[in-house]
């Protein structure tokens, strides 16, 4: 067998011991599927990588033109451990970043011919999305491998979206709502940290945790120009839990388990990697991209003795209102993540040249809202060099943030409860929203494009929900018992995840643009969404009425428009091209109930 190191370093490490306040337990499971994996892998014995910005492959329709091949390869996630069979994009866990700019359509095509037939991972077939009399208008097989890749938090078309009925296997059987090889993201919105990830319906935790999973940036002009650390000092950590076999294979349950949770923390691709930092200002976009593990991170040195502040700058989308420091002390504590949530923070390491720091997590698991000890304490470290550098980077609290786009709630035409739940049925658990699985009847609502809608978000479950929306940002406006507490200060910017935790309601307030269509909207730990909480939203043209004259029609072209849409008629250009005209003429659509 393969020769592995079995030092017994957990406690002796210098992370073991400087979180025993943390009331951490190396051994403590964490929660309903944690697998022990049982091998001490030393931590910070690994440079942390740091994936490449994908160069284009050429051009596509004017836009810049990316073709992305998934495979299956091997890769070293730590030196003492076999090599790990994974999927990836561009041969790489996580894929290459691919950076867009505000303002320039990027066009993609995920090559899927490259997997093998077989799963990695043992697929379940007895929960949704694996029968082919779970897709609507379908007949065709349902192939253990099949991806869709979706850019999660782009506006942009449905056919675009990469949801979950557009897959495509090896073989090229694809699934009912597959529409198009090469999806164009416009970029036509502000800055973002977002990510890609495949999104096929009853599969998605196993392909992520595969390791398909890569981050996807639009820069903008006005943030070139805010003097953030940038190239090298501009880092992503993409965290993650897994857990592995002896053989160095990852390891996950053979049936659909509620919620998992791996013992291992896996950071870019390696596990518990460090990275020598200059004594400078880093800005670090901090993802959390578990299946079900959320983080409450901190900074940690040896000593318990003083830690730089984590400033917050940016909730993922554009920026936040003001700066949030973090640390003890400070305006927040810790910064909780929940999986999907991003972070963009800026860390100033130049009073700590020499010192050695820890990002550390006290979130349990599974996470029900408290921070209190976590069976996965220790996440990335950061070594602190004695160089002297120069610094041409804004103090965080000098930085002059743009506003952040808000919606107001007095406009808001529309106010929906949505409630989060769990059903026991059959010996067996599943998630549901609204009391429904993503393949039950009825359910869908149908916002109108162009218009805010608030949504009150309600938790009546014992767990933390991360609720998200495909194509909008919004904002949270309220949470608590009865939604009206302020958001959290790392909250008041535009989100795309929000943590809903239990007896909780949470009111977010999104504008329903650019484009009409149905999205999913979900539950984002991926067994939940995987078995099924998914529902869709509908975003329809509404009726046309202009304020200016009082209410009357005065654009024929998207009433006709409009009707043809709710008849099923639509030619998607002509809805356009009328939607354009309308946009034109600042009018507003009414709102009339038009819910299913
Ligand atoms: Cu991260 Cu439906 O997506
Ligand atoms: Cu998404
Ligand atoms: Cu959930």
């Amino acid at each position: 067998m393969t020769k592995l190191s079995r030092r017994k370093l957990l406690a002796a490490s210098s992370a073991g011991a400087s979180l025993g306040l943390l009331g951490v337990s190396t051994s403590a499971i964490g929660g309903a599927a944690a697998q022990s994996s049982e091998l001490d892998l030393e931590k910070w014995v690994q440079e942390l990588p740091v994936p490449d910005v994908r160069e284009p492959d050429g051009q596509h329709e004017g836009a810049e033109y990316h073709e992305v091949t998934l495979s299956e390869f091997e890769q070293q996630l730590h030196p003492d451990l076999p090599a790990t069979t994974v999927w990836g994009f561009d041969g790489s866990y996580p894929g290459p970043t691919i950076r867009a700019h505000s303002g320039e359509p990027v066009a993609l095509r995920f090559d899927n011919s490259q997997l093998p037939d077989d799963h990695l991972l043992d697929v379940d077939d007895s929960i949704g999305g694996t029968q082919t009399e779970d897709y609507p208008h379908y007949d065709g097989p349902v192939p253990d491998v099949r991806n869709s890749v979706h850019v999660h938090g782009a506006n942009v078309p449905p056919e675009s979206d990469g949801q979950s009925m557009a897959w495509r296997s090896p073989d090229d059987e694809t699934g009912p709502g597959y529409v198009t090889d090469v999806q164009t993201i416009p970029n036509a919105q502000d800055r973002a940290t977002l990510l890609y990830h495949p999104h096929s319906l009853g599969l998605t935790r196993l392909n992520v945790y595969a390791g398909l999973v890569g981050c996807y940036e639009i820069v903008s002009e006005a943030e070139e120009n805010l003097a953030l650390p940038d190239g090298e000092h501009d880092v992503p950590l993409l965290l993650q839990d897994r857990s592995f076999e002896e053989d160095g294979s990852i390891s996950y349950p053979e049936e659909w388990v509620s919620e998992f949770s791996g013992d291992t923390a896996v950071v870019n691709g390696a596990v518990w990697p460090s990275l020598e930092v200059e004594p400078r200002r880093y800005r670090f976009r901090i993802v959390n991209g578990s299946n079900a593990r959320s983080f409450d991170l901190s900074l940690a040195n040896e000593d318990g003795t003083d830690v730089p502040t984590i400033y917050q700058i940016a909730p993922s989308h554009e920026f936040l209102e003001s700066v949030v420091s973090i640390g003890a002390g400070e305006t927040m504590p810790s910064l909780t993540l929940t999986p999907f949530e991003r972070a963009e923070v800026v860390v100033d390491f130049s009073e700590y040249a020499g010192e050695t720091l820890t990002l550390t997590n006290d979130a349990a698991f599974p996470y029900m809202g408290e921070n209190s000890g976590s069976d996965l304490a220790d996440l990335v470290q950061f070594r602190v060099t004695e160089e002297t550098v120069d610094d041409a980077s804004a103090h965080p609290t000098d930085l002059d943030l743009p506003e952040p786009t808000d919606h107001d709630p007095d406009h808001a035409r529309r106010t929906r409860t949505h409630t989060m739940g769990m059903e026991v049925a059959d010996g067996g658990v599943r998630h549901v929203l609204n009391d429904r699985g993503m393949l039950d009847d009825g359910g869908t609502v149908r916002p109108h494009l162009n218009r805010t809608e608030i949504w009150e978000l309600e938790n009546d479950t014992a767990l933390t929900h991360p609720i998200h929306l495909h194509l909008v940002k919004f904002r949270v406006l309220g949470r608590g018992p009865d939604g009206t507490d302020e958001p959290d200060p790392n909250e008041q910017g535009p989100k795309d995840v929000v943590r809903v935790d239990p007896d909780e309601t949470v009111r977010i307030a999104a504008e329903f643009g650019d484009y009409t269509g149905a999205y999913p909207w979900h539950c984002h730990m991926l067994e939940h969404e995987d078995h099924s909480m998914m529902q869709m939203f509908d975003v329809v043209p509404g009726e046309l009425v202009d304020y200016a004259d009082g209410g009357v029609l005065t654009d024929g072209s998207l009433e006709a428009a409009s009707a043809d849409w709710e008849a099923g008629e639509l030619e998607r250009d002509a809805l356009a091209e009328a939607i354009n005209r309308w946009r034109d003429g600042t009018p507003v659509v009414d709102d009339a109930e038009v819910d299913r």
